[in-house]
């Protein structure tokens, strides 16, 4: 392979990005500095177009990368920034889907895993080391903390393997295989986590999901699925859910033998990928005591909303509602090497009931990203993030308000913490309106607005049952003069993408 045309392309991309001149002012000391690329812009155009056609030929296209008509390259990162080879300079406003809470290249967290590479970067999880057990112990103090629940912590790689050890562990317990779910939820692509995902677009294709969960509406109260105004509505969707529970005809509940269909209610607090859309006060608590009335399980995946993302560490926090089972990943290693698990409850877990070898990956509790969660756990214990995420989180949501009332265009606008949501709509500020958030998104992506005199980049995310919403997930660490810059990149766009 040395010295071949593939070698010879990526050698040079890389290679020239390596020189020791860190950009000013882009960076505090938290993060990395960037170092800018020795290449021309025509070399760089001409080394991601050979680049590009490379990946056309090599690169399976099934993952997500392509749903970009021009997928784009970066080659830098450092704290609420990403840079591409031409020195362009992005705001991230979604942090890879809350993955990288704590900032690009932070040097506390990177430090740490480099430490573990020099001391012991692998082992097989058939043996002990010291970070697992004490980042699974920070875990388990975590929710007792937030829950006043005690439980054990089982690791895994990614968020969707975590969501299909939940899965398991929920059949192990209850022996059935059906579940709940909300209907805009999100819960992975493996088959398991698919099953337990509504959108059928990810099931399409695959064949038939016998154990295809039951989706149930989730409190979307800018659109109430049953058309209800929320001061009036008396949570009717969640009467509509406990009415299953009513006879033996609903297809859930067998009244004879006081037993549910169904095993586990899988449950986003904040629902992620359908758009950060914040449920009502009081929702939760009602619906999980209707749940444990019934013998089914809350799971409560925290995979996009968990490690302080909405100013708490576990979401559901918030809502006064104790899960039986937590699945967690994305952020827990700031984006680093992988590592994903579930919390349960000890009644659940505890080894009598799920014994050795119950689940197993080879890489589940590896020691580079127990080594990096343990650090990540550390700095949240030492900071406080409850108050800086949300005093942050109430001064981008104030800037977000602003620019509803500025553009017809923005119908709604909500946070918890550092999730906040922007809905694009038509002029009537509710028609659903995916052309301009397609718009802003793509646009954001070719670095030409103009603020303050400097040319930027906005790295946006679009999600939403009618992928109209930005959802923000700017990093935690995020300053006051970001969030600003945010506000003025995002009117520009909004200004310049709604002209058509
Ligand atoms: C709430 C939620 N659950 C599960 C997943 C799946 O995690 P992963 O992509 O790591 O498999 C995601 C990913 O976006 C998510 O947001």
């Amino acid at each position: 392979m040395a010295g071949s045309p593939r070698q010879v392309i990526w050698d040079v991309y890389i290679m020239t990005t390596s020189v020791q001149t860190p950009f000013a002012a882009t960076t505090s000391s938290m993060f990395a500095p960037v170092t800018p690329s020795q290449l021309s812009a025509e070399e760089v155009d001409k080394k991601e177009q050979e680049l590009l056609e490379l990946e056309s030929r090599v690169c399976s296209q099934g993952d997500t990368v392509h749903y970009a008509e021009r997928p784009k390259f970066f080659t830098h990162c450092s704290g609420s920034y990403l840079y591409d080879g031409h020195e362009n300079q992005y705001l991230d406003l979604q942090m890879w889907y809350s993955a990288v809470n704590l900032g690009y290249a932070n040097q506390r967290i990177n430090n740490a895993l480099k430490s573990q590479i020099d001391r012991l970067p692998q082992l097989a999880c058939q043996y002990l080391h010291p970070e697992k057990v004490e980042l699974a112990s920070m875990i388990v103090d975590s929710v007792q903390n937030g829950f006043n629940q005690t439980g054990r912590v089982h690791f895994n790689v990614g968020g969707a393997q975590a969501v299909e050890d939940a899965l398991k562990l929920v059949r192990k317990h209850t022996g059935k295989s059906r579940m709940f779910a909300f209907q805009g939820g999100y819960h992975g692509r493996t088959l398991g986590a698919s099953a337990i995902t509504s959108s059928y677009r990810y099931r399409e294709a695959y064949g038939e999901f016998g154990d295809r969960a039951e989706f149930v509406p989730f409190p979307y109260c800018f659109r109430c699925p049953l058309g209800k105004k929320p001061d009036s509505c008396e949570m009717a969707c969640l009467n509509e859910f406990e009415a299953k529970f009513e006879h033996e005809y609903t297809g859930a509940w067998n009244p004879k033998t006081g037993k549910s269909e169904f095993g586990a209610f899988f449950v986003e607090s904040i629902q992620g990928t359908g758009g950060y859309i914040i449920p009502p006060k009081g929702y939760f608590e009602k619906l999980a005591k209707i749940c444990r009335e019934r013998g089914i399980l809350l799971v409560d995946d925290e995979i996009q909303m968990g490690f302080f993302r909405t100013g708490k560490l576990w979401s559901m926090e918030h809502f006064n509602t104790k899960p039986d089972i937590i699945v967690f990943g994305k952020a827990l290693t700031n984006g680093l090497n992988p590592l994903s698990g579930i919390w349960a409850k000890e009644e659940l877990i505890s080894p009598d009931k799920f014994g050795p070898g119950s689940t197993h990956s080879t890489f589940s509790s590896n020691s580079l990203g127990t080594a990096t969660g343990l650090e990540v756990m550390k700095v949240f214990a030492e900071g406080d993030y409850e108050t800086t995420v949300m005093e942050k989180g109430a001064y981008f949501l104030n800037l977000l308000q602003d620019l509803k009332k500025k553009h017809k265009e923005v119908g709604d606008v909500d946070g918890l913490g550092l999730a906040l949501r922007m809905e694009m709509c038509q002029a009537d500020s509710f028609t659903p309106n995916r052309a301009l958030a397609d718009a802003m998104f793509q646009r954001g992506l070719e670095a030409d607005l103009v603020v303050n005199g400097k040319k930027m980049g906005l790295v946006l995310d679009i999600g939403g049952y009618y992928k109209n919403v930005v959802t923000l997930a700017p990093s935690l660490e995020i300053t006051y003069e970001e969030m600003d810059l945010a506000h003025d990149l995002l009117d520009l766009l909004i200004t310049e993408c709604k002209k058509g």
